[in-house]
């Protein structure tokens, strides 16, 4: 063990990547000019002075700024993965060495591990969680209800975490106040759109190198993220599909000019899968049942819960990795189906998730929610 990993708590893979991650720090927060304003502003205010701030995010190189940003403001930051899959583990180490963060994340940690950390952040007794993805709240109010007392609030990332916490509120179980930094119109109009339109692509191409014209490209949800991989994938040349249960939604991406149609119909005809809608199941065993031989199946929401893997399992004679990031599944009658990522989010399983410029906005309302959370305290 390093001494920096003896000074700092940490749980990360090699302190020895740090180099590398804080070249690629540096290389982030070159576009990310909104969330440097935040940053001088909180060096010379400290608005988060000896605020513990519990954070459960993908560990890239744009969180490591947020995390940066936060420390400048007097905040104590801790900070754990929002999915085994998304942490950059040369930045997890410059984080530890460079800023003296706590981290808890390794790529590839198995579920065990994940909650293991989830924990490892807790123990630090967070006044204020910020969540993407909702899991450190989920865990708070069913394992570590002892913690409530001291919370002042959190905050929210991603769209399938605020459904998660609104549920929450209408079953009204949610013990303290959200700021759903993802309703910000700087953060799902930008962000969700733009961000996950050009990473999601990103993430498939890095994954099999496969060409997107005159490709049928099946894009399932018509949410802002949806809307996003549609209009980068046709600006690539392919001949996208969309599905989407809500009728609104399912109009615009007739006048956006896409083919709607039910998965039932997709399924025959599509080469390139993803799943973009927050929900479960949304492409099952029926729909792998029909699926041409080659087609490959991914998914870019939050949760790896869209594709039923466990239905394919149940048709599939044999399983390979053929290359990296891409499992083959050969079916009873000799046809191959391809799951990107083991179904985790695309874009941070295969990419590096969302380019800089756009996690500054994201961010930039991040690091304004804690300081709004720490002001207001008291009338929340
Ligand atoms: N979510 C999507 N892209 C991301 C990124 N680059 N960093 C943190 N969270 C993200």
């Amino acid at each position: 063990m390093s001494s920096v990993t003896e000074k700092v708590d940490c749980d990360i893979k090699d302190i020895g990547l740090a180099d590398k991650g804080k070249l690629r720090i540096e290389w982030a927060n070159n576009s990310m000019p909104v969330l440097n304003l935040i940053k001088e502003r909180f060096e010379k205010e400290k608005p988060l002075r000896g605020i513990t701030l519990g954070t459960c995010l993908h560990v890239t190189t744009e969180t490591a700024n947020l995390a940066i940003t936060l420390k400048a403001g007097g905040a104590n930051v801790y900070l754990c993965a929002s999915n085994p899959l998304s942490t950059q583990d040369d930045v997890a180490a410059s984080l530890v060495r460079d800023h003296q963060i706590p981290v808890f994340a390794i790529c590839g940690e198995d579920n065990e591990t994940y909650y293991k950390h989830l924990n490892s952040v807790l123990d630090a007794k967070p006044q204020i969680t910020m969540d993407d993805g909702a899991d450190l709240v989920s865990v708070i109010h069913s394992k570590r209800t002892d913690l409530l007392e001291d919370i002042i609030g959190g905050t929210e990332e991603t769209t399938t975490g605020v459904i998660r916490l609104r549920a929450m509120e209408q079953d009204k179980v949610l013990k303290f106040p959200i700021v759903a930094v993802n309703d910000a119109d700087t953060k799902h109009f930008f962000d969700n759109r733009y961000g996950t339109g050009q990473s999601t692509l990103d993430g498939i191409i890095r994954a099999t190198n496969l060409l997107l014209a005159g490709t049928t490209v099946v894009v399932v949800g018509y949410g802002w993220c949806g809307r996003g991989v549609a209009q980068k994938a046709e600006g690539m040349g392919a001949n996208v599909i969309v599905t989407e249960v809500d009728p609104l939604k399912g109009l615009e991406a007739v006048m956006d000019g896409f083919r709607v149609m039910p998965m039932a119909e997709a399924a025959k005809i599509g080469r390139i899968f993803v799943t973009l809608t927050g929900n479960i199941h949304v492409i099952r065993k029926e729909h792998f049942e029909v699926m041409k031989d080659g087609a490959v199946v991914a998914n870019s929401g939050h949760f790896n819960v869209e594709l039923d893997i466990d239905g394919l399992e149940s048709i599939a004679r044999s399983k390979r990795q053929v290359r990296k990031f891409v499992d083959e599944y050969t079916l009873a009658d000799g046809r191959k189906i391809n799951i990107l990522g083991e179904g985790r989010l695309i874009n941070l399983a295969a990419a590096e998730g969302h380019p800089a410029s756009v996690m500054d906005m994201s961010f930039a309302n991040q690091a304004l929610a804690a300081e709004y959370m720490v002001r207001e305290s008291k009338n929340l």
